[in-house]
């Protein structure tokens, strides 16, 4: 296999952002798109190609499912062919379903990991081979992969592996000089977190010491400067408010 330049020439990185159709991951995609970067945007829904589109000409959408081998080579191949390299990839996508671990189903345990682990598990595995020294990873986690919140046991678990798996990552890739970091944001207004009741969303507004839900904006600026160290490898940056020191 050739070996990928570590410099593109022009400075302009080449990203990938899995669960980009909106949300945290389209914020990460839209601001790295207006610092003039290129960024491939990723979901299922065929409309990410309308939704890259929107963002200028520095922006392409390819729909594919992270739980699908067949659809992470297809994507490796089109990345490959277009660009020739992936300098970030964003593991953003992701997927939640609730229940006590009486009730919680087994079909939703096995979707929530395939989607939060074994997704960005084999997409890094799929992209490695395009990515050059000074390349990073940048894996999407959350509060609830570090603590434990009753109900989250899915999510929870597949969360807290993603946290595993960057910390494995980083000691594995390093010798590549690829970087592996973790972004955890704490609780941000989103599709995912839409249909959460007022009660509970005031009960959990109330432990953060900020006082306040973040922005996808607040999570996605956090994402742009971690995907640019040059010295942080296997770190798990939070971004949530304050919200671990108060649980
Ligand atoms: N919002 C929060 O408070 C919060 C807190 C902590 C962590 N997070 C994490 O932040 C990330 C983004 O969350 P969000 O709140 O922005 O969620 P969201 O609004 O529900 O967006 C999820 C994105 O993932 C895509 N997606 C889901 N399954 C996919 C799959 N199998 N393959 C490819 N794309 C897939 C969705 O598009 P399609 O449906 O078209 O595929 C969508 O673009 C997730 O990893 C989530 O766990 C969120």
């Amino acid at each position: 296999m050739a070996q990928v330049p570590a410099e593109s020439g022009t400075g302009v990185r080449h990203w990938l952002v899995t669960g980009a159709s909106r949300g945290i991951g389209h914020a990460v995609a839209a601001l790295a798109c207006s610092r003039g970067d290129r960024v491939c945007l990723v979901s299922r829904s065929a409309e990410v190609s309308g939704v890259a589109t929107k963002l200028g000409e520095n922006a392409i959408g390819i729909a594919a499912d992270v739980t699908s081998s067949e659809d992470l080579a297809r994507l490796a191949d089109q990345i490959g062919e277009q660009w020739g390299r992936l300098d970030v990839l964003v593991n953003n996508a992701g997927l939640h379903r609730g229940g006590t671990i009486n009730r919680v189903a087994d079909s939703d345990w096995d979707a929530t990991l395939a989607t939060n682990l074994t997704g960005p598990m084999r997409i890094i595995r799929a992209m490695l081979p395009l990515m050059p020294p000074g390349g990073a990873v940048v894996n999407i986690g959350a509060v609830v992969g570090f603590r434990g919140f009753p109900g989250d046991s899915c999510y929870g678990a597949s969360k807290a592996g993603l946290a595993g798996l960057t910390q494995v990552l980083a000691a594995e890739l390093a010798r590549r000089q690829v970087l592996v970091n973790m972004v955890v944001p704490g609780f941000v207004l989103t599709e995912m977190t839409s249909s959460i009741s007022e009660r509970a969303r005031r009960a959990i507004v109330n432990r953060i010491p900020l006082q306040r839900m973040g922005t996808p904006e607040e999570i996605a600026d956090v994402c742009w400067w971690v995907a640019g160290s040059t010295y942080m490898t296997g770190s798990v940056v939070f971004t949530d408010g304050g919200l671990m020191c108060n649980l």
